[in-house]
């Protein structure tokens, strides 16, 4: 991929559309790691977790590199992918946490937003589909909005293709989906949430 052009693209804009960010070979050898134990998913973080079905129904596992060699890739990519947003939009972009989630045939997420500012960590989203041959009638669109909240612009959940997008600024949603549907979701934080930030005396 070309990082300069992707990170071009989120600096003018504040999001990016990777195709083919891996082969349809790559897609099939990350599937072959799904986990056959899932969770679901939460809303919020840590003693505030917990599910919410009228918001989101998927579920999800984290990723770890023991799943596999195609998943320590993955990981890999994604650190590269760090250093490239450091070096190029100087996010400071401290670690990367990611999950794979499963939406099964009904299942969807109603619009939110990954991050407040001041009160998250998480600064850019990516979100990698596992769907190769996903057709339109399957539904399951990644809806985004700007920073307004006007429709901005549907995403096909499409085998290969990797979505970026500044964490804070993009609300958006999941539509149901007729049939399974596999992504990567994954967020590059920085260190502590930005705020409180202790001005040295003069
Ligand atoms: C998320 C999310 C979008 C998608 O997990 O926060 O918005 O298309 N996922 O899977
Ligand atoms: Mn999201």
């Amino acid at each position: 991929m070309d990082y300069q052009a992707a990170m071009d693209a989120i600096y003018t804009r504040g999001w990016v559309i990777v195709d083919d960010f891996l082969t349809v070979a790559e897609v099939d050898a990350l599937k072959a790691c799904l986990p056959g134990e899932w969770q679901p998913a939460g809303i919020g973080r840590d003693a505030l977790h917990q599910g919410n079905p009228d918001i989101r129904r998927d579920q999800i596992h984290w990723l770890e590199p023991s799943l596999g060699a195609p998943v320590a890739d993955y990981l890999a990519r994604m650190e590269s992918l760090r250093l490239a947003a450091n070096r190029m939009l100087m996010l400071g972009l401290f670690d990367y946490e990611a999950h794979f989630a499963r939406y099964r045939s009904g299942d969807f997420y109603a619009t939110h937003r990954d991050a407040f500012a001041g009160r998250s960590n998480r600064r850019l989203t990516t979100v990698f589909y596992l769907n190769n041959d996903w057709l339109p009638e399957a539904g399951g669109v990644l809806r985004m909005y700007d920073d307004k909240e006007q429709f901005l612009m549907d995403v096909t959940p499409k085998g290969g293709r990797l979505v970026m997008f500044l964490s804070e600024e993009f609300p958006h949603e999941v539509l149901p989906a007729n049939q399974e549907r596999y992504s990567i979701a994954g967020w590059f934080r920085v260190n502590g949430n930005g705020m409180g930030r202790v001005d040295p005396p003069r």
